[in-house]
């Protein structure tokens, strides 16, 4: 049975290391019989120019026709004066939206051949393996009401609403302890309980979950606090759970510790394991077209989708090692590079990447 991957440039950088990931895939595909077979659309920026909308119509039938989606990233410049309900972001939160991908995971893992790329000291950062679980349908990226009005001042006004149902609560935190279960069965669900009603019902809900999880170990932190505590000791943590706009910043915050957010891969998922996959980081338009990217977050996704939605672990591997092997050969692009090592453009970390593959074939 041949799988079909809606693949999903965007905008900016997304469309380079997309690119990169098309080898990986087409490398798989002849060299190893992987039967998949891709199918590109517009979406974000891209789709606004050519069809005056960032999500249209045949992009989404595409994606739930689809096994799974591979996204770059969407957004820049160019698009930032338009109007909320056209931007490029409106595509992807779309898209999230209507195939219901309401679990996000965003593995932070420190390979150790880029300790020295990390801004922090190596004994903080060595043999960091934490994983973000972000909300990623709810909260306050899609309550109602939201907008902006004159109030009665006569002044300008912006408003949006932070709400959580407790079934929306409930499934993300399955997801987390089913998670845990598979990796050190801890679990930090992250909220900011002593001012928010929405997430003290959060804690309230992630405590009753926890019930059924008696082998995972569930603690309790606000979101201030997790900042610091990511920076300052970040192996402290296994799994880390929580709503959609604390998982957007504490994983930006967690792609640091690794030494690059071009190294950080997401898998977002439906209840059925159904999933979108993307690297973390957004469309970079200030290195844009420059064929300096990283293509490893994008490499990586690829990785986690073959394992999460077409459970072939193997093939993940495979690319797993890969990217170690081209990282042990000293090949860095610019945001990971420090002395000592070879630095190189976005095709060329793509093609030291296929070699790789290409060579474990053996
Ligand atoms: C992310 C991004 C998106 C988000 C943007 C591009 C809408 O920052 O995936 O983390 O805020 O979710
Ligand atoms: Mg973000």
């Amino acid at each position: 049975m041949t799988r079909k991957i809606a693949v999903l440039p965007g905008d900016g950088i997304g469309t380079e290391i997309v690119a990169e990931a098309l080898k990986v895939l087409d490398c798989l595909r002849q060299d190893f019989g992987l039967a998949v077979e891709t199918e590109e659309a517009l979406i974000g920026g891209a789709a606004y120019d050519a069809k005056g909308t960032p999500f249209p119509e045949e992009t989404l039938s595409l994606c739930q026709a689809a096994d799974a989606v591979l996204l770059g990233a969407v957004g820049g410049p160019k698009w930032e004066s338009l109007d909320y309900s056209v931007r490029p972001e409106r595509g992807l939160l779309g898209l999230r939206s209507e195939l219901e991908l309401f679990a996000n995971l965003r593995p932070a893992i420190l390979y150790p051949q880029l300790v020295g790329a990390s801004t922090l000291k190596p004994e903080v950062v060595s043999g960091l393996d934490i994983l973000i679980i972000r909300e990623l349908t709810g909260g306050i990226y899609f309550g109602q009401p939201r907008g902006r009005r004159i109030n009665e001042k006569g002044q300008r006004e912006g408003y949006n609403t932070l709400v959580y149902s407790e079934s929306e609560i409930r499934r993300i935190g399955h997801i987390a302890f089913q998670t845990a279960q598979k990796r050190n069965r801890r679990v930090c669900s992250v909220d900011k309980a002593n001012v928010l009603e929405c997430t003290e019902l959060w804690r309230e809900v992630m405590i009753e979950v926890s019930k059924d999880y008696p082998d995972v170990a569930l603690s309790h932190m606000y979101v201030d606090n997790a900042a610091m505590q990511l920076v300052r000791a970040p192996k402290q943590f296994d799994v880390m759970v929580t709503e959609n706009m604390f998982g957007d910043i504490l994983s930006d915050c967690a792609a640091m510790l690794t030494g690059s957010i071009g190294m950080l891969p997401s898998a977002s998922l439906d209840q059925n394991g159904k999933g979108m996959y993307e690297p973390i980081h957004g469309s970079a338009p200030d290195i844009a077209g420059k064929g300096i990217a990283n293509p490893i977050a994008t490499i990586l996704s690829v990785a986690m989708l073959l394992r999460y939605s077409f459970d072939d672990a193997a093939s993940a591997e495979r690319i797993e090692r890969a990217v170690v092997a081209a990282l042990d050969a000293g090949l860095r692009t610019t945001d990971i590079y420090s002395e000592g090592t070879r630095k190189v453009d976005t095709a060329e970390m793509g093609d030291a990447i296929v070699s790789a593959l290409r060579a474990s074939n053996s």
